[in-house]
């Protein structure tokens, strides 16, 4: 797949050089320093490029989301018409100083995209695990316990092509039904934070659902 990032940073920037890891062509977009871009590109091997964020997404697949909630506007102008597109977002609707959600309970994040995107085919994935676990879930991807990764859509084919890209991250993908479901994840993902960063283990930290026959 060709995938476009919006947003190079922590989670933009350790994806991108995965997917790009995992043999996709990859352009790493939108970062202060178009230097970071071109070194993050160079460490991702040949398959990956930077651009800006027209370039990122104008032939793109997919285009992953991965800025702060309050730059998501100024992005979206940068990146132009994503309607058609796959866009898979890992960004959470955060207050500036990121002690909280700014959106909850009636909406999400998730939600709030999908308008501002009008046309984009919106799927929320990736944004329940902190950065810090990407590298070693991918290094660990021949492990038979996978960790799970939870996402969610409203668009029928866009949601196996996210659901590809988990897997080739190496977690086990989890459906977890519509887009307004991530009126649940993001929350989700702040008892994660809180687990991962101010836990005793570090910040390296993903989940497993495990299933279980029902005894009565
Ligand atoms: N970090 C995590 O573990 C984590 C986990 C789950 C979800 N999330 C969510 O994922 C999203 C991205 O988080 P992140 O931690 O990856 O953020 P980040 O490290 O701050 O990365 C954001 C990217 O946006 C760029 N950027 C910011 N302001 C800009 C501007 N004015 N012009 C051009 N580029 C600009 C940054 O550039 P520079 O590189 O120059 O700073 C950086 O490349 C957020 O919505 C966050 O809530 C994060």
């Amino acid at each position: 797949m060709q995938i476009g990032i919006l947003g190079s940073g922590l989670m933009g920037g350790k994806l991108g050089t995965l997917f790009a890891r995992a043999g996709h062509e990859v352009v790493f977009s939108y970062a202060r320093n178009r230097s970071k871009l071109e070194k993050l590109a160079r460490d991702s091997g040949t398959t990956a490029r930077a651009g800006s964020p027209r370039e990122a997404t104008q032939d793109a697949d997919v285009v992953l989301l991965a800025v702060h909630w309050s730059r998501v506007d100024d992005v979206l102008s940068k990146a132009g018409d994503l309607s058609g597109k796959v866009l898979m977002s890992c960004s959470l609707p955060m207050n500036d100083d990121d002690s909280g959600l700014v959106i909850g309970h009636t909406s999400s994040g998730a939600e709030a995209l999908a308008k501002k995107a009008s046309g984009a085919r919106v799927v929320a994935a990736f944004g329940t695990v902190p950065s810090e676990v990407l590298f070693a879930v991918f290094a660990a991807k021949d492990n038979d316990a996978r960790p799970s990764l939870v996402y969610c859509g409203d668009d029928a084919e866009a949601k196996p092509v996210a659901a590809t890209l988990i897997e080739d991250v190496g977690f086990t993908p989890v459906d977890a039904g519509p887009l307004a479901v991530a009126r649940y994840t993001e929350p989700f993902t702040l008892l994660i934070a809180k687990l991962a960063y101010e836990g005793d283990d570090g910040p390296a930290l993903a989940y497993r659902f495990e299933h279980f026959e029902e005894l009565l």
